[in-house]
């Protein structure tokens, strides 16, 4: 049996130590800091604030069960958080979500203004292709292919376009084919390229990268639809974001088309195909098998 406390709070504590390196004055990446403090301050803000670092672990573990030692696959992991750090500092601006507490904290638009905020966001945007592509112990090949994916998976046709659906079906009843559509983009495809990092990163065949993907599918439909139903059922304190947002900008969700149970029981059935996607790993799929479950019954 493993111990999944055990290893998810070392997964955390690589994570967190790793993604303040890149931010902090004094090893930002090796390079002259002098002038941009304000910039480094913000994007520290939000990166080394908390989070569950749920796209980053995945990253590590898929290295691991896949052969990889997963702190070779770090870079790419911390490329990811910042990646999904910069989308929520920008998902909560006043002309997006318009939220004011992010992560138990202000938003960083609160705290440093709209336009540090967009700053800081594009910053950590940039920040990450370039953590992908000097992660040192990894092959140009791997490093290419990494960046490539993260690129499409982040971008245009990946949460980008998630954001400008999900924009796009507020203040109307959207179908829930659309609302589903909208999700997979705008938080499936960076929850599975997270995982598909990690398999870069140990080199694992196509059958393997198949399996973090459909695993990655579920969770990752799951987890919005989690996220939608504690904006109805949880508290700010507990989530450390405002509650209610979704009806306050008249959001087409899973929650807000079928309620709260049926939408509960259609993430529970998500999580359950993700499991069995995991056959191929084994014994060594029980870290992410229990990962599913608790990303279902998680309170933030
Ligand atoms: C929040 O993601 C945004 C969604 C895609 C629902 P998380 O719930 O992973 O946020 P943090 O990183 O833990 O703050
Ligand atoms: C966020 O969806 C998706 C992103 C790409 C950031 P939400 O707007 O529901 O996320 P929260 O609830 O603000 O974290
Ligand atoms: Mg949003
Ligand atoms: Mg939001
Ligand atoms: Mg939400």
């Amino acid at each position: 049996m493993i111990d999944f406390e055990k290893r998810s709070a070392e997964y955390v504590e690589i994570i967190n130590k790793a993604v303040s390196e890149y931010v902090s004055e004094k090893s930002f990446g090796g390079r002259e800091s002098s002038g941009l403090e304000l910039m480094l301050k913000a994007m520290a803000y939000s990166l080394e604030n908390g989070g569950k670092r749920i796209r980053p672990m995945l990253t590590l573990e898929f290295c691991r069960v896949c052969g990889g030692d997963y702190m070779e696959a770090l870079p790419l992991a911390v490329g990811v958080e910042m990646i999904h750090t910069y989308s929520l500092i920008h998902d909560d601006l006043p002309c997006m979500d318009d939220d004011d507490m992010r992560r138990g904290k202000p938003s960083s638009h609160k705290v440093f203004g709209e336009a540090n905020a967009l700053l800081a966001g594009d910053s950590l945007l940039t920040l990450a292709f370039e953590t992908v592509l000097s992660a040192p112990n990894l092959s140009g090949e791997a490093k290419t292919k990494a960046g490539l994916e993260l690129a499409k998976a982040a971008g245009c046709s990946g949460m980008i376009a998630g954001q400008v659906m999900d924009l796009a079906n507020e203040g109307r009843a959207a179908s829930l084919d659309e609302v589903k559509a909208t999700d997979r983009r705008k938080t499936g495809k960076l929850i599975k390229v997270s995982a598909v990092l990690g398999c870069i990163a140990a080199g694992a065949d196509e059958e393997k990268i198949k399996a973090a993907e459909k695993y990655c599918e579920n969770i990752g439909l799951a987890f919005q639809i989690v996220d939608d139903i504690l904006d109805v059922t949880s508290d700010e304190e507990t989530l450390g974001k405002p509650i209610g947002s979704d009806s306050q900008n008249e959001k087409s969700t899973y929650v807000s088309l079928l309620g709260l149970e049926e939408s509960a029981r259609y993430a529970s059935e998500l999580t359950e195909n993700a499991k069995k996607s995991l056959e191929i790993f084994g014994s060594e799929g029980e870290f992410l098998i229990e990962l599913a479950d608790r990303l279902f019954d998680r309170k933030n």
